[in-house]
C-alpha cells in the first residue's frame, strides 16, 4: 500500500514538472515568435499570413468580414487600452467586432467569466444598444482568488474590474457561480459568450445552460475548444467542450458537424 502511495506521489510530482516545462516551452516559443516577427523573418511572416487567411475564410463562411472589422475594433481598443488590435490579441474580440458589423443586433448578451472586464467593455462599445450581463465567481470564492495570478494584488484587481464595468450603463455584473444559471429564465439572451471555467465539472453545465438561455436564432460562442490535450484541468484547458458537444449531438440538442 505504501509503495502505491509513493508511486502516486512520484507521478504527481512528474506531472507538475511536465506542466511547468510545457508552460516554459510555450513562453519561449511566444518570445521567439515575437522576435522573429519584429525582425520580419520571411518564414514566420508567411506562416502568419497563412493563419490570417485561414481565419478570414472561416469568418467568411459565417458571412462575417474579418478585415474590415479590425478598424472598428481599433477605435474601441484605442479608447479602452490606448492601442490598436495586434495579432497577439484574442481573436474573439474580432469575432465580436465583425458580428457588430453584421445584421445581428443582440438585445441581451451574457458573458460567462468576466475576468478583468475588458471584453464586457468591448461588447458595451460594439453593441451600445444591448444590455450586457457579465458574471464571475464571488470575490470570496477561493477558486476566484487563487486562479489567474490574482492573489498577489487581489483587491486592486477587483477594484480595477469594478471601476471599468461601472463606467458603462449597459453592463451589469453579477457575482455568482455559473452553475446557478440553472435558475435563470429560459430563452433570455441573444448572444452568449461562454468563457468561465474551461473544464469539468462546470463547462458542460455552462454549455447546457447556454442552450436553455439562448433565444431562437441566438448565438452561443465558446472559447478554447480543445480537441486533444495531454492533460486537462478544471479552470484553464480541457477537452470538456468538444466532449459535451459530441454528447449534445448524440442526443439531438445540436446538429452541427464536429
Ligand atoms: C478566461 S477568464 C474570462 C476572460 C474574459 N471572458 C475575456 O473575454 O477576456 C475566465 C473567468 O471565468 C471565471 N470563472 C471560473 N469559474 C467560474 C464559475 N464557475 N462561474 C463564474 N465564473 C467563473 C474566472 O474567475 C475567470 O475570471
Amino acid at each position: 500500500m505504501n509503495k502505491i502511495f509513493e508511486l502516486v506521489k512520484r507521478i504527481e510530482k512528474l506531472e507538475s514538472e511536465i506542466s511547468t516545462e510545457e508552460k516554459n516551452i510555450l513562453k519561449s516559443a511566444n518570445l521567439e515568435l515575437q522576435s522573429k516577427l519584429a525582425e520580419n523573418n520571411a518564414e514566420t511572416l508567411a506562416l502568419q499570413k497563412n493563419i490570417i487567411e485561414k481565419q478570414e475564410t472561416d469568418f467568411q463562411s459565417l458571412d462575417l468580414a474579418r478585415r474590415v472589422s479590425i478598424k472598428k475594433l481599433d477605435t474601441v481598443l484605442e479608447k479602452l487600452i490606448g492601442r490598436n488590435f495586434t495579432i497577439s490579441d484574442s481573436e474573439h474580440w474580432l469575432l465580436f467586432s465583425s458580428l457588430s458589423n453584421s445584421q445581428i443586433v443582440p438585445s441581451k448578451i451574457l458573458e460567462i467569466g468576466t475576468f478583468d472586464g475588458i471584453t464586457a467593455a468591448i461588447l458595451a462599445y460594439l453593441f451600445p444598444q444591448s444590455e450586457i450581463v457579465t458574471i464571475d465567481l464571488p470575490h470570496d470564492n477561493e477558486k476566484f482568488r487563487l486562479s489567474y495570478n490574482r492573489a498577489s494584488s487581489f483587491n486592486q484587481y477587483v477594484d480595477r474590474r469594478n471601476t471599468l464595468i461601472d463606467k458603462f450603463d449597459n453592463i451589469s455584473f453579477v457575482a455568482t457561480n455559473s452553475a446557478n444559471l440553472i435558475n435563470w429564465p429560459e430563452k433570455s439572451f441573444d448572444l452568449i459568450w461562454v468563457d468561465g471555467a474551461h473544464g469539468y465539472p462546470v463547462l458542460p453545465l455552462d454549455l447546457y445552460n447556454s442552450c436553455r438561455l439562448i433565444k431562437k436564432n441566438g448565438l452561443v460562442v465558446v472559447d478554447d475548444v480543445f480537441t486533444n490535450l495531454r492533460k486537462s484541468d478544471e479552470m484553464y484547458r480541457s477537452t470538456a467542450a468538444i466532449q459535451t458537444f459530441k454528447l449534445f449531438k448524440d442526443i439531438g440538442i445540436i446538429s452541427t458537424k464536429l
